[in-house]
């Protein structure tokens, strides 16, 4: 049932192109609207939401830090995201008005389902986004848009965090219609770029050959470190998450912009730290910002293996190694620059001879508290 693949995390890596279509799937009118037929929400309540919270676990997460930078940058709504071990035990101002935006692979999830209650108690509209049917998180809630992603069997999340990710775009940008505010005119242009996602994510996983010899070479490495900005902060604590439960390294992800606020000083000879850049397009000076970074961790001896997009010859002088991924605008770029390193994660753990589909002290679905 691997279909052909050693593990199936690699199974679920290379399916990511055909979960995010069925994701897509069904949800946009011809005339570039989003429909989301299983949010038993109606307008007017989105229209009368003034503040959202995104809870979640992991994985899912970090699917709402980036979720958060398109939110507010289409619907002008303010989003707090917050792990929900956390959100459950303290005292958040929530009202009718509030929109509580679960996220949660599984749906089993014991903090995020208890984060769900607590808001309800509170009167806040719950809407879930998760991947499987019927389970008790999307139960409990007042709306549900599911991911469509199929079986995710591996305890590493791949496909559930892209999938998670295409739905918060598209609630982003229903909400951003259904409250007719001024990014709505953005909508199209998004949705077509959304569209273009499970070609340029093929495209991509045929490049992953590089990606495999850099993670031999890294095995034997006692660290990682990971920086990003903007979305790529995310990133780059995913990138990290995955290789501390995969390969059992020590990893960390850092908004870059902190590095000199104190990690910079973890940077000995030699020590890789992979590096998230932005498009040059839309945002120059966050690119600026991250290569002047590079530059930094260079400058202190690290090795910097470099994700950018295709076409970036800023980042060239300053990258040891460089993984390239095809152009996609900045808030939609999680989709592509992920994929390198759940390959890097993945290979990294099998060449030091861990059982990657199921790592030691981990659970698929995490129902304890
Ligand atoms: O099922 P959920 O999305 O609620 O799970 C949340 C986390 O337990 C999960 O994402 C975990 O962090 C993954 N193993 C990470 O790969």
């Amino acid at each position: 049932e691997k279909g052909g693949y050693d593990y199936f995390m690699l199974k679920e890596i290379a399916e990511q192109p055909q979960a995010i279509a069925e994701t897509l799937l069904g949800r946009l009118t011809e005339q570039g609207e989003i429909r989301l037929d299983e949010v038993r929400l109606t307008d007017q309540d989105l229209r009368d939401v003034d503040k959202i919270f995104i809870v979640a676990c992991g994985t899912s997460f970090h699917t709402g830090m980036v979720a958060k930078y398109a939110i507010e940058h289409w619907t002008r709504i303010p989003c707090e995201v917050e792990l929900a071990s956390e959100f459950r035990y303290r005292d958040p101002v929530l009202d009718r008005s509030t929109l509580v935006v679960t996220i949660s692979q599984s749906g089993e999830t014991m903090d995020t389902l208890m984060a769900l209650r607590h808001a309800k108690d509170q009167k806040a509209r719950v809407l879930a986004i998760c991947n499987t049917n019927g389970s008790t998180i999307p139960r409990e809630s007042d709306a549900v848009l599911y991911t469509h992603g199929g079986p995710e069997i591996a305890v590493a999340s791949t496909k559930a965090f892209l999938t998670q990710l295409v739905a918060c775009y598209l609630i982003g940008l229903h909400l951003a219609q259904v409250r007719g505010i001024k990014y709505a005119d953005e909508v199209g242009a998004v949705v077509a770029q959304l569209q273009e996602m499970p070609d340029k994510l093929r495209t991509l996983l045929d490049r992953m050959g590089p990606v495999r010899e850099l993670a031999r070479d890294l095995a034997s490495s006692n660290t990682v470190l990971f920086i990003g900005r903007h979305v790529g902060y995310p990133v780059a604590l995913e990138g990290a998450l995955k290789l501390k439960e995969l390969a059992y390294m020590h990893a960390e992800g850092f908004a870059a912009g902190e590095l000199k606020h104190g990690p910079i000083a973890l940077i000995d000879q030699g020590t890789p730290v992979v590096c998230v850049v932005p498009s040059p397009a839309g945002r120059g000076m966050l690119h600026d910002k991250i290569v002047s970074n590079i530059q930094e961790v260079r400058a202190r001896g690290a090795r910097t293996i470099v994700i950018a997009e295709d076409g970036d010859e800023a980042v060239l002088p300053y990258a040891d190694h460089l993984i390239s991924v095809p152009r996609t605008p900045t808030l939609l770029a999680p989709l592509v620059t992920t994929v390198p390193l759940q390959v890097l994660a993945c290979e990294i753990a099998a060449a030091r001879g861990h059982d990657v589909d199921q790592p030691r002290n981990l659970a698929k679905s995490v129902t304890v508290e």
